[in-house]
């Protein structure tokens, strides 16, 4: 799918506040840091239209973005990363939870896991939590560029293990970058094919 249009919508800590439902979105979740607001900029080619950071704990909000005037795409806060505060890390999962249990025209949620990383008990605990709640989600390794082509195959071997553990079968997952764009494609197809 081509995006020609992307646009900021609004902010808000409340997802009473957010967009009408009457449009299909689709959300990035994941650590702080992980590249959740890289990836969409990288997806729609607006370098700008999120705000991203070294330092973790940038994206403080529900973040929606119109794409093609069709369809959302939603930056969300980060979860779970120490240096961010407890307090905010308590603030940006109220602000989460509150999101994903209420957003009825939320088709797919993006788990992003960084790619260099082992497995973490908060990402497993977090899709633990999705499942549980019956809420559909994917998976996307990023930061591929990081890592030399045969680590990645064997990362995501290793995740691949780690949550067969637990689940029947591996989520569908991509392996992407937002420096190289490798993957961002494979998304966005599988957005188009949810959106028909
Ligand atoms: P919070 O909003 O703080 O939760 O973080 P975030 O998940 O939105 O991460 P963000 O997109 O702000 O990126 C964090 C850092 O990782 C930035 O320094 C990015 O430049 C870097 N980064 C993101 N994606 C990639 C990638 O694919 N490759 C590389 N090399 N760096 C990346
Ligand atoms: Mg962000």
């Amino acid at each position: 799918m081509e995006i020609k249009q992307a646009k900021f919508v609004m902010s808000n800590s409340d997802h009473k506040k957010c967009p009408n439902k009457s449009l299909p979105e689709y959300a990035f979740i994941g650590r702080s840091n992980v590249g959740k607001s890289s990836l969409i900029n990288a997806m729609t080619n607006f370098s700008k239209l999120a705000k991203t950071s070294g330092t973790p704990g940038k994206t403080q909000l529900i973040n929606h973005f119109l794409i093609n005037e069709d369809w959302y795409l939603v930056d969300l806060p980060g979860y779970g990363y120490a240096k961010v505060s407890k307090t905010l890390r308590a603030d940006f999962r109220k602000i989460i939870d509150g999101y994903l249990l209420n957003r009825e025209n939320l088709l797919c949620t993006f788990v992003l896991i960084d790619i260099r990383h082992a497995p973490q008990k908060i990402d497993l605990e977090f899709m633990e939590w999705m499942g549980k709640k019956g809420l559909p989600f994917v998976i996307v390794f990023t930061k591929q560029d990081k890592l030399k082509p045969g680590a990645v195959t064997n990362a995501v071997d290793k995740y691949t293990a780690k949550l067969m553990e637990t689940w029947a079968e591996m989520p569908p997952y991509f392996v992407t970058s937002s420096e190289t764009k490798v993957g961002l494609d494979d998304i966005l197809d599988f957005i188009e094919q949810i959106n028909r």
